[in-house]
């Protein structure tokens, strides 16, 4: 069943099944949101059902709790679990101090209060999410709906003192209504190209006011799993500055692809 999946949901699910091992028994996990870390969430429900598992889970969004359910999962809510021992996510973009953009899913507000609340947090990507400089994808802004019109006008005025290549910015569209985050807020996508100066931009963003919050996360991140279409994982952790290389073998986990393609 592996051999129908494309080579970039191949080198998606190897990050996610490698990062997988980092979970035990006991564990209060933070499971993000997006198609990498559905993967993580289709793998840990497997590890639940057939080898026994005992984890709480945090869900990120509404769309990573119902997976989480289907998948067999206890799931609990951020107040209840209150800490975390890990928090396993996508990412967008990642750079080489793994500082990350966050929020193509939308999901960023609630992926960055977990991952805050987490003794450490691991992210999964696949290697195309590797990158010098962050700023080529989009950076997500959570903004709230009223008065969103005069918070754009007032990220584009800072954008003109910042270090970046593009300053336009666009309203998340789903259809043709505005997209609406969990939280009931809006997105604005800033197409900024090259990010200069990311934690300063970072900490502009959240001084004006309507802006909730922005996807940059800039040293939340410990561990990044790169996958790659081959099955080869790369494990960089962030505090031992080390690179450990992996394979995961596809023939093994036929049980979930089959679960999965039912
Ligand atoms: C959602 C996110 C995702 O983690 C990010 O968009 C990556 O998604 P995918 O794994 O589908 O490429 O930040 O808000």
């Amino acid at each position: 069943m592996a051999g129908e999946l494309s080579p970039i949901d191949k080198a998606k699910f190897v990050a996610a099944r490698r990062a997988a091992d980092y979970v035990e028994t006991g564990m209060q996990v933070g499971l993000g949101t997006g198609s990498t870390a559905a993967w993580l969430v289709r793998c840990l429900g497997e590890m639940v059902r057939d080898d026994g598992l005992r984890i709480k889970g945090v869900p990120t969004s509404t769309r990573t709790a119902a997976l989480a359910r289907d998948v067999g999962i206890e799931v609990v809510s951020l107040d209840e679990a209150r800490w975390l021992d890990l928090t396993i996510d996508g990412a967008d973009e990642f750079d080489a101090d793994l500082n990350l953009i966050k929020g193509g899913g939308g999901a960023l507000l609630q992926e960055k209060i977990v991952a805050t609340a987490s003794d450490q947090m691991i992210v999964i990507a696949d290697v195309t999410k590797g990158v010098d400089t962050l700023g080529h994808f989009p950076l997500p802004v959570e903004v709230i709906p009223f008065g969103w019109q005069t918070t754009k006008a007032l990220i584009e005025e800072m954008l003109a003192a910042m270090d970046v290549l593009g300053q336009q910015t666009t309203l998340r569209m789903n259809g043709d209504a505005p997209f609406v985050t969990d939280e009931g807020n809006h997105i604005l996508d800033l197409h900024l190209k090259r990010i200069g100066a990311a934690r300063q931009l970072s900490m502009a963003l959240n001084q004006i006011p309507g802006v909730v919050e922005n996807g940059l996360f800039m040293d939340v991140c410990d561990v990044v799993v790169v996958g790659y279409g081959d099955g080869r994982v790369e494990v960089r952790d962030i505090n031992d500055g080390t690179v450990h290389e992996d394979k995961i073998n596809f023939v093994d986990t036929d049980n979930l692809f089959s679960d999965l393609m039912d």
